[in-house]
């Protein structure tokens, strides 16, 4: 008999979906999998404002497939001068539920990023005030930081100071990809959780770099050594509700990422919960997968927990090694390899 695993129904606790075309053809894979996704605001130019967030919830909703039922769970991107009356009305209105912070230039589409925390001290007071959830994308980006070291760098230049000036602002340290991570996280008060994606459980460095660089494994925070990776699997699968399931799924069309100076981004989204599953049935975990993946988010976030169970069957799930969005080649996350779990709806 064929083994299943029967769960709540996930949420996506980081994701970028984009705009327009691509948009389209890449929401119906999450509507798919999981019930509600924080939706990244980096588009070009990224989510300032109220309007502009209502206006792209309601582009994503047209996007959804008939007979699934998906709720975009909008963000609202700080700038060094947004006005925190802003984030309160956002959040008021039921249009914003968090805030995502980029550091200038850390990351795709974070130019318009904040240069300083200090200068946002006002939004961030404001939020704190209010239970808002600060999202924060967890790296310095002096040129003279290595990059392997940018996350924890801005543990101790960043983030702890920031958490010791606001001691009850909520933060989601999103996407970690080191030991330090997890531990700054794990030793942090209630209000401090942090998301995995599948691929920092998948791989470390040398699955981007060894035998030839391999542009379909980058991403940003980049991959780390084995032993981040470890501490990333043992933290996932540990039950601990500070860590939930956040992919990062970030499509780049294929000769986007293919290129001289290739985008960072992974498409996880179509396979994001065989993915994580594997991981977890690996680890001798699936007692585990609930929790991580339908339960610690919303309980962080506080959400209800989705009514709807999904089921995952124990048998072969073959990735494509080629997908079409947006009338482009794009390459997903695993492609070509087969996975021993398949999401059965
Ligand atoms: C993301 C993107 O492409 O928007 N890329 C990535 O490598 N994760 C941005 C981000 O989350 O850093
Ligand atoms: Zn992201």
């Amino acid at each position: 008999m064929t083994k299943i695993l029967k769960i709540r129904r996930p949420d996506d606790w980081h994701l970028h979906f984009r705009d327009g075309d691509m948009m389209r053809d890449v929401v119906p894979y999450t509507a798919r999998q999981f019930a509600r996704a924080i939706v990244m605001p980096n588009l070009t130019p990224p989510i300032t404002t109220v309007e502009a967030g209502r206006a792209y919830r309601e582009r994503i909703r047209a996007a959804v497939p008939s007979g699934l039922a998906f709720e975009p769970l909008m963000t609202c991107y700080l700038t060094d001068n947004l006005d925190p009356e802003e984030v309160r009305r956002g959040f008021a209105e039921g249009v914003f539920t968090a805030c995502k912070l980029y550091p200038a230039g850390a990351t795709t589409n974070s130019d318009s990023g904040v240069t300083d925390v200090a200068n946002i001290r006002g939004v961030l007071e404001v939020m704190a005030d209010i239970g808002m959830v600060l999202c924060v994308h967890g790296e310095v980006t002096h040129s003279d930081i290595d990059i392997f070291d940018r996350e924890a760098v801005f543990i101790e230049q960043v983030l702890r100071p920031l958490l010791a000036d606001l001691p009850t602002l909520k933060v989601v340290f999103e996407h970690i990809t080191t030991e330090e991570a997890v531990a700054f996280v794990q030793a942090s008060g209630p209000n401090v959780a942090a998301t995995i994606t599948p691929q920092h459980l998948h791989i470390n460095r040398n699955a981007m770099l060894v035998g030839g660089m391999r542009p379909h494994n980058y991403c940003l925070p980049v991959a780390k050594r084995e032993k981040h990776r470890l501490a990333l699997r043992k933290a996932a699968t540990s039950g601990n509700p500070k860590f939930f399931l956040g992919t990062d799924s970030a499509p780049h069309a294929r000769h986007a990422k293919e290129s001289a100076c290739g985008c960072a981004g992974i498409f996880n989204a179509p396979f994001a919960l065989e993915s994580y599953l594997a991981v977890f049935d690996e680890e001798g975990a699936l007692d585990h997968f609930e929790g991580f993946a339908s339960l610690h988010g919303p309980a962080f976030y506080g959400l209800t927990v989705n009514a709807e169970t999904v089921t995952l069957e124990k048998r072969d799930c073959v990735v494509p090694e080629m997908l079409s969005a947006a009338g482009e080649e794009i390459v997903p996350f695993h492609a070509g390899q087969t996975l021993g779990w398949t999401y059965a709806g």
